[in-house]
């Protein structure tokens, strides 16, 4: 579609609006704590309140282009604050607010950020987090690095809501004048109305950081028409999205899911969703299915470590609530065991909806392999068929096509319209990271296998990534955490199953010498890593390890790590180790909570 212009934002709210769905709900708002007023925000009203803040944005210098850092909560400014930059051409990098002070320094120095919207805080159960002490210590560390965020427009959120929990709003929020300005106060005399800046079907719309194998995150780009076009028509399709029907999915918009999922799909076919700040657990380990029965939700999407953190609570919480208005249930982020898959089936679903686990990556923007509604005979755990227009190939290691059954590498061997771009600044890298392992192929670093009626069966990362709770990162990120401390010779992080998470961080320290491995050790590096990346990628187990087991040549044997992280004594062969004793010291050195 390129030479072709359009806005997107226009496409999302004036397009609706004038279609006459202007007093229809775009949003339900629901608070952490039940007793949070609740917001609904109708189409007409999202649009006036997108034109504000994009002639606020405009007021503070923002032209086509630039780039819009984003740290919020799940609150209804944050789909305002994304619209407003698409209306006026402006480039959000959203960053997950549960991300450190460091990771959000580093992703608004990478895009050389021009501003940054945030929150004072966060609501997370019995908890609230204060956003805007975090973007301070962020934007000093940017200033640091030598580049400057010239503002930061901040919502006063944490004492808007919960009623009951007046007192826990403690702390001063930190302000610099000239450069923090209040939502509120900077909305207060602007015109509802703001002219859409047209742009090429191949602008960029938006930005979104996710791990590397190795080095820096990258910073994915999307583009303008062929991601509406692919949001909105795998909305559709794949959640068989009617008028009427109530949407919801949990994932947060920090996350390509809640970019693709919980904004541009859903308000590009016109549909009512709900956006939840909270946690599954608070204050009961039925708020989930309590949302589904307050809203009549009819399309349920969320991930299997949910899934499985509230299978725990057994049937209980579930029976509480009327959830006979749901008709499809979504399944994304990691691949969901069948045990799960069963149990979403059976006690959410009353084996009466229609499973889809959707298989799709941030790079993808939107859902590549999954089955279609009431079209396609379900088999737990299976993403089955790819997409309209998605080409999948499995190849084995020498790039030779496996027909029919088999196992090996999914790649796709033809672009769709919601593929990224490119890399953020760095087109080479995207060039190596996806296209030279398989010259002609995408590669998605996804393993997967297709069964003898052709389903296809993703079985996880073939890279060194990690997939925890459905947070993708990389084992060279958290090692270099690790290492940096000053205690720290050496270390090797691996995966390894957990029941509720999927997998979960094993990393082998190796002390330098003369140093202790002791608990003072083991809390700081847990400290560090919570500090330098964030609390999801938390590590489980953290063992001494005098050394690791090395190849000749000096590459460690990862697939030996993760046979001791599970306690596999069939490690296979090790002839090729340099000391071929360090394996059994590793065994002898499990940590006994291990
Ligand atoms: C990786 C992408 C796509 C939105 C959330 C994650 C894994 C994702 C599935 C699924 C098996 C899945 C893959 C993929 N993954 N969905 N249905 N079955 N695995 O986006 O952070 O870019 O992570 O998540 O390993 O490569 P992301």
């Amino acid at each position: 579609m390129e030479g072709a212009s359009t806005n997107l934002c226009y496409n999302l709210l004036d397009r609706n609006v004038r279609n006459g769905l202007g007093d229809q709900i775009a949003y339900y708002w629901e608070g952490n704590h039940p007793d949070d007023y609740s917001r609904g925000l109708t189409y007409r009203k999202l649009l006036e309140e997108v034109c504000r803040f994009a002639n606020v944005l405009k007021d503070h210098g923002i032209r086509k282009g630039d780039r819009v850092s984003i740290y919020m909560p799940m609150i209804l400014e944050l789909p305002i604050a994304m619209l407003a930059c698409a209306r006026i051409g402006a480039v959000h990098s959203i960053v997950f607010a549960g991300f450190s002070p460091d990771s959000l320094a580093e992703r608004m120095f990478d895009c050389k950020a021009k501003l940054l919207i945030t929150a004072d805080g966060a609501w997370r159960g019995e908890k609230a987090l204060y956003l805007k002490a975090l973007c301070d210590t962020a934007l000093e560390k940017v200033e640091e690095m030598g580049h400057s965020v010239e503002k930061c427009i901040v919502v006063s959120h944490l004492k808007r809501v919960t009623p009951c929990q007046p007192d826990h709003v403690e702390e001063e929020i930190p302000w610099t004048d000239d450069r923090d300005y209040w939502w509120h106060e900077e909305m207060e005399d602007k015109e509802p109305a703001c002219y859409p800046e047209w742009m090429d079907a191949e602008d960029p719309l938006f930005m979104l950081y996710t791990s590397g194998s190795t080095g820096k995150p990258k910073g994915v780009l999307h583009t303008t028409a062929g991601y509406l076009l692919y949001a909105a028509t795998t909305f559709k399709i794949v959640f068989d999205y009617k008028p009427g029907d109530i949407y919801w999915c949990t994932a947060d918009v920090g996350w390509i899911t809640g970019h693709t999922y919980v904004v541009y799909g859903p308000l590009a076919n016109g549909a009512t969703s709900v956006i939840f700040e909270g946690t599954p657990f608070f204050p009961g380990n039925d708020r989930y299915w309590s949302v589904i029965d307050k809203y009549k939700v009819t399309q349920f999407y969320t991930a299997p470590t949910a899934i499985r953190a509230l299978m725990k609570f057994g049937e209980g919480p579930v029976l509480k609530h009327n959830l006979s208005g749901l008709k499809v249930l979504g399944s994304v982020g990691e691949p969901i065991n069948p045990e799960a898959w069963l149990w979403y089936y059976k006690h959410i679903g009353k084996e009466q909806c229609s499973i889809v686990d959707t298989f799709w990556q941030t790079e993808t923007g939107g859902h590549v392999i999954t089955p279609l509604p009431g079209a396609t005979p379900m088999k737990p755990g299976s993403a089955s068929f790819p997409f309209f227009g998605v080409k999948p190939t499995l190849l084995d290691e020498c790039g030779i096509e496996i027909k029919g059954e088999g196992e090996g590498y999914l790649v796709f061997s033809q672009p769709w319209p919601g593929m990224m771009r490119t890399l953020y600044n760095n087109h080479e890298r995207f060039e190596d990271t996806y296209f030279s392992k398989f010259p002609g192929f995408y590669c998605t670093g996804d393993g997967a296998r297709r069964d003898a009626d052709g389903y296809l069966w993703i079985t996880g990362r073939v890279d060194d990534m990690l997939n925890v709770s459905g947070h993708l990162m990389s084992t060279a990120e958290v090692e270099s955490v690790l290492t940096e401390h000053p205690r720290v010779a050496e270390s090797a992080v691996v995966s390894r199953p957990h029941p509720v998470k999927g997998e979960c961080l094993y990393c082998f320290i190796t002390p330098n010498e003369n140093e202790v491995f002791d608990q003072k050790l083991i809390s700081d590096l847990k400290k560090m890593v919570r500090e330098r990346i964030g609390p999801f990628a938390m590590p489980d187990v953290i063992q001494n390890a005098p050394g690791l087991p090395k190849t000749r040549s000096g590459k460690i044997m990862r697939r030996v790590l993760r046979k001791i992280a599970v306690n596999d004594r069939n490690v296979g062969d090790t002839s090729t180790l340099a000391d071929e004793q360090i394996v059994e010291q590793l065994f002898a050195n499990r940590p006994v909570e291990a």
